[in-house]
């Protein structure tokens, strides 16, 4: 009966490129795996090491569940106060809490991008954004990664054609470490009215003077009006959001399907944003501490050590085929660290590579032991 879907997984399986879910248990930076094998975590998105803090701190909640969509009933009190102290974050006039990024990224690209409008999207975008683009109704091109120029092109011979222009862009890339240009796509979207939204998925918590992402690090926050982030990557929770003009949230509350088709999000991982927002405003040190090793390791690696991207926690090490890749994972595994290899499809064919994800709660000796494990390979 399932002999179709079967073949494909044994083709898979044949190409190496079969994937499987595997047990692990976190515990703080550390990930102990389905062997019993403690080792320092270089895989995850806990940028800030809030996790496990979160984890007991949070206060006791009357409910697990939200019980209902929040334009039902799930909408307490709590979110509407998340959703102020990220508006606050992020300093725009409102802010609207989904129970995932994915949901929020997917929902808020389909939901804008009308019939007779134009999304202009980056090729290296997060699924999320992709997916949303297919679903919207607008006309969607694909642009090349950070490419610009060809973004200008595009608008100077079609902009004509389209009620509104959407450029849609993450502001780190999950799989490169690499930052958007947004000021070149906000000058773009000046001269051509078009809007620039960004996913701050990556940068919330861990770029900007403030915290609030990369949008505020390269001087653009008032020039983006849309941004969109999780609460489940430096934030140590789990959710996403909205922040944008009061009339777009809104919209997005009447049109948005993942957020009016979906419960709200479950009151304690409502508690625990609000106490990472929290944790953002009051201690620096923790993002001054993961970007400042991110640019140890980036120096130690003989890359660049200036500039916004410097300080971006996700390091990758592009190896090339597949199998050294998962050779180069299994040397790491072996001296007690997890680096993940990162193999297509999730990056084009030919660039499989090792992603260290850098946390505040690495301490010295770990990073060293890492740069050590690295420059051996
Ligand atoms: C760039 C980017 N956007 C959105 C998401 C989705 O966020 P969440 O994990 O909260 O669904 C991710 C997570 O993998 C991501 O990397």
């Amino acid at each position: 009966m399932w002999n179709d879907l079967a073949e494909t997984l044994d083709d898979l399986q044949r190409r190496g490129r079969r994937r499987r879910l595997r047990r692990v248990k976190i515990e703080g930076v550390h990930l102990i795996d389905d062997q019993r094998r403690r080792l320092v975590n270089f895989g995850g998105n806990d940028y800030l090491g809030l996790a496990a803090e979160l984890a007991s701190a949070i206060p006791a909640v009357g409910s697990m569940g939200a019980t209902a969509s929040g334009l039902v009933c799930g909408w307490t009190e709590r979110h509407q106060q998340l959703a102020q102290r990220i508006a606050d974050l992020e300093q725009t006039e409102s802010a609207v809490i989904f129970p995932t990024g994915f949901a929020a990224c997917s929902g808020t690209a389909a939901t804008l991008g009308r019939e007779r409008d134009l999304i202009l999207s980056d090729a290296l975008n997060h699924a999320s954004l992709i997916d949303g683009c297919r679903l919207a109704k607008a006309q969607c091109i694909v642009y090349p990664h950070r490419d610009d120029q060809t973004v200008g092109r595009i608008l100077a011979e079609r902009r004509g054609e389209f009620d509104r222009v959407w450029i849609v862009t993450d502001s780190v890339f999950s799989m490169h470490g690499h930052v958007a240009p947004l000021e070149q796509l906000c000058d773009l979207a000046d001269q051509y009215q078009a809007t620039v939204v960004v996913d701050e998925a990556h940068a919330t918590g861990v770029l900007g003077e403030t915290g609030s992402g990369a949008c505020e690090a390269l001087g653009v926050k008032h020039r983006v009006p849309i941004r969109i982030g999780t609460l489940s990557k430096a934030l140590g929770g789990q959710g996403g959001f909205v922040a944008g003009p009061q009339v777009v949230i809104d919209y997005l509350i009447n049109h948005c399907r993942p957020l009016i088709f979906s419960t709200a999000l479950s009151l304690p991982a409502v508690e625990a944003g609000i106490l990472a927002i929290h944790q953002i405003d009051t201690q620096p040190q923790r993002r001054r501490r993961v970007g400042m090793l991110a640019r140890q390791v980036r120096q130690a690696l003989g890359g660049r050590c200036d500039g916004v991207e410097s300080g971006v926690p996700i390091i990758p090490i592009v190896i090339g085929a597949d199998q050294a890749a998962v050779d180069a994972s299994q040397r790491l595994y072996e001296l007690g660290m997890f680096v993940p290899a990162i193999r297509p499809p999730t990056v084009p064919e030919g660039e499989a590579r090792l992603r260290v994800s850098l946390s505040a709660e690495h301490d010295d000796q770990m990073i060293l032991r890492l740069i050590d494990a690295l420059k051996k390979l």
